[in-house]
Protein backbone atom coordinates (compact mmCIF):
# COMPACT_ATOMS: atom_id res chain seq x y z
CA UNK A 1 0.00 0.00 0.00
CA UNK A 2 1.31 3.68 -0.54
CA UNK A 3 3.41 5.05 1.94
CA UNK A 4 1.34 8.43 2.46
CA UNK A 5 -0.80 6.20 4.59
CA UNK A 6 0.09 6.87 8.00
CA UNK A 7 -0.87 4.55 10.98
CA UNK A 8 -1.11 5.57 14.68
CA UNK A 9 1.25 3.77 17.30
CA UNK A 10 4.62 1.92 16.57
CA UNK A 11 2.60 -1.32 17.05
CA UNK A 12 -0.32 -0.64 14.67
CA UNK A 13 -3.42 -1.40 16.37
CA UNK A 14 -6.80 -3.65 14.81
CA UNK A 15 -9.86 -2.79 16.39
CA UNK A 16 -12.17 -6.36 15.69
CA UNK A 17 -15.21 -5.31 18.17
CA UNK A 18 -16.94 -2.98 19.52
CA UNK A 19 -19.78 -2.00 22.00
CA UNK A 20 -20.47 1.43 22.68
CA UNK A 21 -17.94 3.52 23.67
CA UNK A 22 -15.77 0.49 24.26
CA UNK A 23 -13.49 -1.52 21.53
CA UNK A 24 -11.39 -4.80 21.58
CA UNK A 25 -8.31 -5.32 19.45
CA UNK A 26 -7.14 -8.00 17.34
CA UNK A 27 -5.49 -9.21 20.87
CA UNK A 28 -8.24 -9.26 23.38
CA UNK A 29 -7.39 -5.89 24.94
CA UNK A 30 -9.94 -3.69 25.29
CA UNK A 31 -9.80 0.16 25.14
CA UNK A 32 -12.34 3.91 25.54
CA UNK A 33 -13.01 4.28 22.47
CA UNK A 34 -12.49 8.76 22.67
CA UNK A 35 -11.48 9.17 18.66
CA UNK A 36 -14.68 7.38 17.15
CA UNK A 37 -13.28 6.83 13.95
CA UNK A 38 -12.37 10.24 13.55
CA UNK A 39 -15.47 11.58 14.40
CA UNK A 40 -18.02 9.48 12.47
CA UNK A 41 -19.05 7.37 14.88
CA UNK A 42 -21.56 9.25 16.54
CA UNK A 43 -23.36 6.74 18.24
CA UNK A 44 -20.93 4.63 19.32
CA UNK A 45 -20.18 0.52 17.87
CA UNK A 46 -22.58 -2.00 18.02
CA UNK A 47 -25.80 -0.08 17.66
CA UNK A 48 -29.47 -2.12 17.55
CA UNK A 49 -31.30 0.83 16.02
CA UNK A 50 -28.80 1.17 13.49
CA UNK A 51 -28.12 -2.41 12.50
CA UNK A 52 -31.38 -3.29 12.03
CA UNK A 53 -32.08 -0.37 10.15
CA UNK A 54 -29.30 -1.89 7.27
CA UNK A 55 -30.18 -5.67 7.97
CA UNK A 56 -33.76 -4.54 7.67
CA UNK A 57 -32.62 -3.70 4.07
CA UNK A 58 -29.98 -6.57 3.69
CA UNK A 59 -32.54 -9.01 3.88
CA UNK A 60 -34.45 -6.99 1.16
CA UNK A 61 -31.29 -7.98 -0.97
CA UNK A 62 -30.94 -4.72 -2.60
CA UNK A 63 -27.26 -2.94 -1.44
CA UNK A 64 -26.88 -1.32 -4.91
CA UNK A 65 -29.07 0.10 -7.29
CA UNK A 66 -27.20 3.25 -8.59
CA UNK A 67 -28.83 6.66 -8.73
CA UNK A 68 -30.75 6.04 -11.98
CA UNK A 69 -33.12 4.62 -9.88
CA UNK A 70 -35.30 6.03 -7.42
CA UNK A 71 -34.35 5.48 -3.59
CA UNK A 72 -36.95 6.46 -1.85
CA UNK A 73 -35.22 6.69 1.58
CA UNK A 74 -32.69 8.59 -0.04
CA UNK A 75 -35.79 11.40 -0.51
CA UNK A 76 -36.96 11.12 3.00
CA UNK A 77 -33.33 11.63 3.99
CA UNK A 78 -33.13 14.47 1.60
CA UNK A 79 -36.27 16.19 3.33
CA UNK A 80 -34.87 15.77 6.98
CA UNK A 81 -31.82 17.31 6.29
CA UNK A 82 -33.32 20.05 4.82
CA UNK A 83 -34.96 20.97 7.11
CA UNK A 84 -32.61 20.48 9.42
CA UNK A 85 -30.10 22.63 7.31
CA UNK A 86 -31.50 25.99 8.49
CA UNK A 87 -31.21 27.00 5.06
CA UNK A 88 -34.12 28.67 2.89
CA UNK A 89 -36.05 25.99 0.83
CA UNK A 90 -32.21 24.42 -0.42
CA UNK A 91 -31.51 21.51 -2.57
CA UNK A 92 -29.47 18.47 -1.33
CA UNK A 93 -27.11 15.80 -3.46
CA UNK A 94 -25.65 12.87 -1.68
CA UNK A 95 -22.33 11.68 -1.81
CA UNK A 96 -19.83 9.26 -0.62
CA UNK A 97 -17.53 11.05 1.53
CA UNK A 98 -16.70 14.50 3.03
CA UNK A 99 -14.22 14.95 0.39
CA UNK A 100 -16.21 14.53 -2.54
CA UNK A 101 -18.80 16.79 -1.11
CA UNK A 102 -15.92 19.50 -1.02
CA UNK A 103 -15.55 19.10 -5.01
CA UNK A 104 -19.42 19.42 -5.40
CA UNK A 105 -19.71 22.87 -3.11
CA UNK A 106 -16.72 23.94 -5.08
CA UNK A 107 -18.30 22.75 -8.26
CA UNK A 108 -21.57 24.15 -7.47
CA UNK A 109 -20.10 27.82 -6.75
CA UNK A 110 -17.53 28.08 -8.66
CA UNK A 111 -20.15 27.32 -11.72
CA UNK A 112 -23.18 29.58 -10.04
CA UNK A 113 -19.92 32.65 -9.82
CA UNK A 114 -18.42 31.94 -13.14
CA UNK A 115 -15.44 32.33 -10.73
CA UNK A 116 -12.31 30.38 -10.18
CA UNK A 117 -11.21 32.15 -6.99
CA UNK A 118 -12.11 30.15 -3.46
CA UNK A 119 -11.45 31.91 0.13
CA UNK A 120 -10.96 29.16 2.95
CA UNK A 121 -8.81 29.54 5.67
CA UNK A 122 -5.24 29.23 6.93
CA UNK A 123 -5.35 25.67 9.04
CA UNK A 124 -8.67 24.44 7.33
CA UNK A 125 -9.19 21.06 5.97
CA UNK A 126 -11.60 20.21 3.43
CA UNK A 127 -10.16 16.79 1.97
CA UNK A 128 -7.76 14.60 0.03
CA UNK A 129 -8.88 15.15 -3.47
CA UNK A 130 -7.45 18.25 -5.88
CA UNK A 131 -9.82 20.65 -4.82
CA UNK A 132 -10.20 19.79 -1.44
CA UNK A 133 -6.24 19.95 -0.78
CA UNK A 134 -6.50 22.90 -3.06
CA UNK A 135 -8.13 24.73 -0.80
CA UNK A 136 -6.81 23.22 2.34
CA UNK A 137 -5.28 25.65 4.86
CA UNK A 138 -3.11 23.35 6.00
CA UNK A 139 0.72 22.59 4.11
CA UNK A 140 0.78 19.46 6.26
CA UNK A 141 -1.92 17.78 4.77
CA UNK A 142 -1.80 19.38 0.99
CA UNK A 143 0.59 17.09 -0.86
CA UNK A 144 0.59 18.87 -3.90
CA UNK A 145 1.09 22.62 -4.51
CA UNK A 146 -0.93 22.36 -7.68
CA UNK A 147 -4.88 23.38 -6.86
CA UNK A 148 -7.89 23.56 -9.88
CA UNK A 149 -9.13 26.74 -7.92
CA UNK A 150 -7.45 29.82 -7.23
CA UNK A 151 -6.95 30.21 -3.50
CA UNK A 152 -6.71 32.94 -1.05
CA UNK A 153 -6.37 32.15 2.36
CA UNK A 154 -8.07 34.43 5.34
CA UNK A 155 -6.97 33.76 9.38
CA UNK A 156 -8.92 30.99 10.98
CA UNK A 157 -9.22 30.24 14.38
CA UNK A 158 -5.57 30.14 15.54
CA UNK A 159 -5.39 33.54 17.21
CA UNK A 160 -1.48 32.97 18.91
CA UNK A 161 0.62 32.76 16.19
CA UNK A 162 1.63 35.60 13.52
CA UNK A 163 0.85 39.35 13.51
CA UNK A 164 -2.55 39.13 15.12
CA UNK A 165 -1.05 37.27 18.09
CA UNK A 166 -1.96 39.26 21.58
CA UNK A 167 -5.13 40.64 20.40
CA UNK A 168 -8.61 40.05 22.66
CA UNK A 169 -11.49 37.85 20.99
CA UNK A 170 -12.83 41.33 19.92
CA UNK A 171 -9.86 43.09 18.57
CA UNK A 172 -8.86 40.13 16.71
CA UNK A 173 -11.94 39.90 14.98
CA UNK A 174 -12.05 43.22 13.91
CA UNK A 175 -8.56 42.55 12.52
CA UNK A 176 -9.60 39.66 10.49
CA UNK A 177 -12.64 41.33 8.87
CA UNK A 178 -10.39 44.07 7.79
CA UNK A 179 -7.73 41.79 6.14
CA UNK A 180 -11.06 39.84 4.63
CA UNK A 181 -12.24 43.27 3.25
CA UNK A 182 -9.08 44.41 1.73
CA UNK A 183 -8.22 40.72 0.53
CA UNK A 184 -11.42 41.13 -1.50
CA UNK A 185 -11.90 44.79 -2.26
CA UNK A 186 -7.75 44.56 -3.90
CA UNK A 187 -6.39 41.18 -4.52
CA UNK A 188 -8.82 38.64 -5.44
CA UNK A 189 -10.41 39.07 -8.99
CA UNK A 190 -13.68 41.02 -8.98
CA UNK A 191 -15.62 38.10 -8.38
CA UNK A 192 -15.46 35.17 -5.71
CA UNK A 193 -16.67 31.80 -6.01
CA UNK A 194 -17.14 30.94 -2.41
CA UNK A 195 -15.41 31.22 1.09
CA UNK A 196 -15.43 27.87 2.63
CA UNK A 197 -14.71 27.79 6.54
CA UNK A 198 -14.56 24.65 9.39
CA UNK A 199 -16.58 26.09 12.05
CA UNK A 200 -14.20 24.30 14.31
CA UNK A 201 -10.89 23.45 12.46
CA UNK A 202 -10.91 19.83 13.18
CA UNK A 203 -7.40 18.70 11.60
CA UNK A 204 -5.82 21.57 12.87
CA UNK A 205 -6.65 20.21 16.33
CA UNK A 206 -10.33 21.23 17.43
CA UNK A 207 -9.48 24.84 16.73
CA UNK A 208 -13.10 27.04 16.94
CA UNK A 209 -13.34 29.96 15.14
CA UNK A 210 -13.22 32.97 17.68
CA UNK A 211 -16.65 34.31 18.47
CA UNK A 212 -18.48 36.78 16.21
CA UNK A 213 -15.17 35.77 13.35
CA UNK A 214 -17.52 34.15 11.31
CA UNK A 215 -20.72 36.47 11.65
CA UNK A 216 -17.95 39.38 10.73
CA UNK A 217 -16.56 37.14 7.99
CA UNK A 218 -20.55 37.12 6.51
CA UNK A 219 -21.17 40.85 6.58
CA UNK A 220 -18.08 41.16 4.19
CA UNK A 221 -19.38 38.09 1.88
CA UNK A 222 -23.00 39.99 1.67
CA UNK A 223 -21.70 43.05 0.38
CA UNK A 224 -19.74 41.26 -2.01
CA UNK A 225 -22.42 38.50 -3.13
CA UNK A 226 -20.40 35.79 -2.11
CA UNK A 227 -21.70 32.45 -0.90
CA UNK A 228 -20.74 31.05 2.41
CA UNK A 229 -19.62 27.32 2.55
CA UNK A 230 -19.69 25.64 6.08
CA UNK A 231 -18.03 22.72 6.13
CA UNK A 232 -19.27 20.85 8.84
CA UNK A 233 -17.78 17.51 8.19
CA UNK A 234 -16.22 17.15 11.53
CA UNK A 235 -18.55 19.72 13.48
CA UNK A 236 -22.18 18.34 11.92
CA UNK A 237 -24.84 16.21 13.91
CA UNK A 238 -24.73 17.68 17.14
CA UNK A 239 -20.95 16.78 18.08
CA UNK A 240 -20.14 20.90 18.93
CA UNK A 241 -23.33 20.54 21.51
CA UNK A 242 -25.30 22.64 18.48
CA UNK A 243 -26.96 20.50 15.71
CA UNK A 244 -24.35 22.39 13.48
CA UNK A 245 -21.33 23.94 14.32
CA UNK A 246 -22.28 27.14 12.45
CA UNK A 247 -25.19 27.94 14.82
CA UNK A 248 -22.90 28.83 17.06
CA UNK A 249 -22.09 31.92 15.08
CA UNK A 250 -25.61 33.85 14.46
CA UNK A 251 -25.42 33.27 10.75
CA UNK A 252 -27.19 31.28 7.91
CA UNK A 253 -24.50 29.61 5.31
CA UNK A 254 -25.52 29.30 1.45
CA UNK A 255 -24.07 26.11 0.94
CA UNK A 256 -23.89 23.44 4.06
CA UNK A 257 -21.28 20.09 3.41
CA UNK A 258 -22.15 17.15 5.57
CA UNK A 259 -20.43 13.53 6.05
CA UNK A 260 -18.64 11.52 8.75
CA UNK A 261 -21.43 11.31 11.46
CA UNK A 262 -24.13 10.98 9.41
CA UNK A 263 -24.05 7.12 8.92
CA UNK A 264 -22.60 6.27 12.18
CA UNK A 265 -19.87 4.26 10.13
CA UNK A 266 -21.75 3.84 6.91
CA UNK A 267 -20.65 5.77 4.46
CA UNK A 268 -22.80 8.88 3.37
CA UNK A 269 -21.79 12.49 2.60
CA UNK A 270 -23.74 15.64 0.94
CA UNK A 271 -24.21 18.78 0.75
CA UNK A 272 -27.52 20.91 1.19
CA UNK A 273 -27.63 24.07 -0.27
CA UNK A 274 -29.22 27.52 -1.45
CA UNK A 275 -31.57 26.87 -4.88
CA UNK A 276 -29.89 28.67 -6.92
CA UNK A 277 -26.37 27.67 -6.37
CA UNK A 278 -27.52 24.49 -6.05
CA UNK A 279 -28.97 24.14 -9.41
CA UNK A 280 -26.61 26.00 -11.06
CA UNK A 281 -24.79 23.12 -13.22
CA UNK A 282 -25.67 22.84 -16.41
CA UNK A 283 -25.25 19.21 -16.94
CA UNK A 284 -26.31 15.86 -15.78
CA UNK A 285 -24.06 14.98 -12.24
CA UNK A 286 -24.26 11.61 -10.85
CA UNK A 287 -23.30 9.57 -7.88
CA UNK A 288 -23.14 5.56 -8.46
CA UNK A 289 -22.67 4.90 -4.59
CA UNK A 290 -24.04 7.90 -3.59
CA UNK A 291 -26.32 8.17 -1.06
CA UNK A 292 -26.91 4.37 -1.84
CA UNK A 293 -29.91 2.03 0.18
CA UNK A 294 -27.40 0.84 2.62
CA UNK A 295 -26.06 4.08 3.76
CA UNK A 296 -29.20 6.21 3.68
CA UNK A 297 -30.77 3.99 6.19
CA UNK A 298 -28.04 4.20 8.69
CA UNK A 299 -28.26 7.49 8.21
CA UNK A 300 -32.16 7.97 8.76
CA UNK A 301 -31.69 5.83 12.22
CA UNK A 302 -28.91 7.55 12.99
CA UNK A 303 -30.91 11.18 12.79
CA UNK A 304 -34.03 9.02 14.52
CA UNK A 305 -30.98 8.27 17.63
CA UNK A 306 -29.94 11.39 17.80
CA UNK A 307 -32.99 13.11 18.26
CA UNK A 308 -34.88 10.46 20.03
CA UNK A 309 -32.11 10.78 23.05
CA UNK A 310 -31.25 14.61 22.77
CA UNK A 311 -27.82 13.86 21.65
CA UNK A 312 -26.76 17.66 20.98
CA UNK A 313 -27.62 18.66 24.76
CA UNK A 314 -25.31 15.48 26.16
CA UNK A 315 -22.78 16.65 23.80
CA UNK A 316 -22.67 19.89 25.03
CA UNK A 317 -23.09 18.94 28.81
CA UNK A 318 -20.09 16.69 28.71
CA UNK A 319 -18.46 18.99 26.91
CA UNK A 320 -18.35 20.80 29.11
CA UNK A 321 -17.44 18.32 31.71
CA UNK A 322 -14.54 17.23 29.41
CA UNK A 323 -12.91 20.35 28.67
CA UNK A 324 -13.19 21.66 32.35
CA UNK A 325 -11.94 18.55 33.79
CA UNK A 326 -9.22 18.50 31.18
CA UNK A 327 -8.03 22.29 31.92
CA UNK A 328 -7.76 21.84 35.56
CA UNK A 329 -5.91 18.16 35.49
CA UNK A 330 -4.01 19.73 32.80
CA UNK A 331 -3.22 23.41 34.56
CA UNK A 332 0.29 22.46 36.08
CA UNK A 333 1.34 20.66 33.06
CA UNK A 334 4.16 22.97 31.49
CA UNK A 335 4.33 21.25 28.29
CA UNK A 336 0.27 21.59 27.66
CA UNK A 337 -0.16 24.81 26.40
CA UNK A 338 -3.60 24.72 24.96
CA UNK A 339 -7.08 22.85 25.92
CA UNK A 340 -9.76 23.78 23.59
CA UNK A 341 -12.94 22.63 21.58
CA UNK A 342 -16.44 22.85 21.07
CA UNK A 343 -18.18 20.65 22.84
CA UNK A 344 -17.26 16.85 21.91
CA UNK A 345 -14.53 17.88 19.32
CA UNK A 346 -11.44 18.66 21.17
CA UNK A 347 -7.66 19.12 20.98
CA UNK A 348 -4.96 19.24 23.30
CA UNK A 349 -1.70 20.63 22.39
CA UNK A 350 1.81 20.28 23.48
CA UNK A 351 4.54 23.01 23.06
CA UNK A 352 8.07 22.99 24.62
CA UNK A 353 7.61 24.92 28.50
CA UNK A 354 6.30 28.69 28.02
CA UNK A 355 6.62 28.62 24.08
CA UNK A 356 4.43 27.45 21.62
CA UNK A 357 7.00 25.75 20.19
CA UNK A 358 5.26 22.37 18.45
CA UNK A 359 6.39 19.15 21.11
CA UNK A 360 5.09 16.26 18.59
CA UNK A 361 7.22 13.75 20.36
CA UNK A 362 5.29 14.43 23.93
CA UNK A 363 2.29 14.22 22.22
CA UNK A 364 2.47 10.85 20.83
CA UNK A 365 4.49 9.76 23.78
CA UNK A 366 1.26 10.94 26.47
CA UNK A 367 -0.83 8.93 22.86
CA UNK A 368 1.05 6.03 23.50
CA UNK A 369 0.87 5.92 27.40
CA UNK A 370 -3.19 6.46 26.64
CA UNK A 371 -3.50 3.18 24.39
CA UNK A 372 -1.26 1.62 27.81
CA UNK A 373 -4.03 3.10 30.00
CA UNK A 374 -6.86 1.83 27.72
CA UNK A 375 -8.12 4.79 26.40
CA UNK A 376 -7.47 5.64 22.36
CA UNK A 377 -7.34 9.18 21.59
CA UNK A 378 -6.34 11.00 18.10
CA UNK A 379 -2.85 12.40 17.37
CA UNK A 380 -2.78 15.37 14.81
CA UNK A 381 -3.00 18.85 14.31
CA UNK A 382 -1.15 21.13 11.74
CA UNK A 383 2.21 20.59 14.19
CA UNK A 384 1.92 17.22 14.52
CA UNK A 385 1.45 18.37 18.60
CA UNK A 386 -2.36 18.05 19.67
CA UNK A 387 -4.34 14.64 21.07
CA UNK A 388 -7.43 14.75 19.76
CA UNK A 389 -10.69 13.89 20.80
CA UNK A 390 -14.21 13.03 19.49
CA UNK A 391 -15.99 10.56 21.24
CA UNK A 392 -19.40 8.91 20.70
CA UNK A 393 -22.62 11.33 21.46
CA UNK A 394 -23.64 8.53 23.66
CA UNK A 395 -20.25 8.38 25.60
CA UNK A 396 -21.35 8.33 29.73
CA UNK A 397 -20.38 11.13 32.31
CA UNK A 398 -18.58 8.44 34.11
CA UNK A 399 -16.02 7.68 30.89
CA UNK A 400 -15.89 11.21 30.13
CA UNK A 401 -14.35 11.72 33.85
CA UNK A 402 -12.03 8.31 33.57
CA UNK A 403 -10.90 9.44 30.42
CA UNK A 404 -9.52 12.62 31.97
CA UNK A 405 -7.85 10.96 34.48
CA UNK A 406 -5.73 8.50 32.17
CA UNK A 407 -4.84 11.62 30.16
CA UNK A 408 -3.99 13.40 32.87
CA UNK A 409 -2.24 10.75 34.21
CA UNK A 410 -0.64 9.77 30.84
CA UNK A 411 0.66 13.51 30.05
CA UNK A 412 2.52 13.24 33.73
CA UNK A 413 3.93 10.00 33.18
CA UNK A 414 5.52 11.15 29.86
CA UNK A 415 6.80 14.72 31.54
CA UNK A 416 8.31 12.33 33.86
CA UNK A 417 10.13 9.56 31.26
C1 LIG B 1 -13.59 19.40 7.75
C2 LIG B 1 -13.38 18.25 6.85
N1 LIG B 1 -13.78 18.33 5.57
C3 LIG B 1 -13.62 17.30 4.72
C4 LIG B 1 -13.06 16.12 5.13
C5 LIG B 1 -12.91 14.98 4.18
O1 LIG B 1 -13.84 13.98 4.50
P1 LIG B 1 -13.58 12.47 4.04
O2 LIG B 1 -12.41 11.96 4.80
O3 LIG B 1 -14.89 11.78 4.36
O4 LIG B 1 -13.36 12.49 2.58
C6 LIG B 1 -12.64 15.98 6.45
C7 LIG B 1 -12.01 14.73 6.92
O5 LIG B 1 -11.48 14.62 7.98
C8 LIG B 1 -12.80 17.08 7.33
O6 LIG B 1 -12.40 17.00 8.60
Amino acid sequence: MVPWFPLYYEEPLEIVSGEGCTVTDADGASYLEFYAGIAVNTLGYKVPEVHEAVERQLRKGVVHTSTFYLIGRQVELAERIAALSGIPDPLVFFTCSGTEAVEAALLATTEYRQSSQIIALRYGYHGRSFGGLGVTGDRHWQGSGLSPVRVAHARGGERRRGGLSGLDDKAYVRACREDLEELVGTSTPERTAAMIVEPVQGIAGGIPLVPGQLAAYREVLDEYEIPLIVDEVQTGWGRTGKYWGYQWHQITPDVLVFAKGVGNGFTLGGLVGRRDIMSSLDAPSISSFGGNHLSTAAAVATLDYIAAHDLTTAARRLGAVLIDGLKESLDDEPCVSQVRGQGLLLGIEFSHPGTLKPFPEMAARVQQLCRENALLVGLGGTFGNCLRLSPPLTVQEDQVRLATRVIAASTRAARAD
